[in-house]
């Protein structure tokens, strides 16, 4: 696996304008998914700021419940409203967390800004303890501000 590549591969299917963008979106969560180990559920939510909620949008790996997440509930729900990278080593050390899996032992979430306003997020969780490091944060922060493009 080799970020690089990765930022490369992303950047061809964001600019692929023959696929519609929940295609480019699901293409860019299997590229993900297939080529770090430890990616093990790739997908991405995006928020609705009239009713305060984030949607599940296009996602690579097991099927999850968790479509409408209020903000402030979870991972997720907390970046809605901290607009913070949330990086989340050891899931089980969490208070507001909302389990998909017991598979599931660690979890990264990162924002996507389009004019300063949180879109939504990119969120991955890994069946590894404390996988992340800051290269996974500044590779997903690449891929979210490619995707914010998307919706400029
Ligand atoms: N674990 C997330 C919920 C979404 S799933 O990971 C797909 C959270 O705590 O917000």
């Amino acid at each position: 696996m080799n970020f690089d590549v990765l930022k490369s591969t992303v950047t061809d299917i964001i600019e692929n304008n023959n696929l519609d963008i929940d295609s480019r979106l699901k293409n860019i969560c299997s590229v993900l998914q297939e080529n770090v180990s430890y990616y093990n559920w790739v997908g991405f939510y995006f928020a609705n700021h009239d009713t305060k909620t984030l949607h599940l949008g296009p996602y690579v790996g097991a099927a999850t419940d968790h479509t409408v997440i209020p903000f402030g509930k979870g991972i997720c729900g907390q970046v809605a409203e901290s607009n913070k990278n949330f990086v989340v080593p050891d899931v089980s050390a969490q208070d507001n967390y909302i389990a998909c899996s017991i598979t599931v032992k660690s979890e990264i979430v990162v924002p996507i800004f389009v004019n300063e306003k949180n879109i939504g997020q990119i969120d991955i969780d890994s069946h590894v303890i404390n996988p992340f490091t800051k290269n996974d944060e500044i590779f997903l922060e690449f891929i979210a501000e490619k995707v914010a493009t998307l919706f400029k």
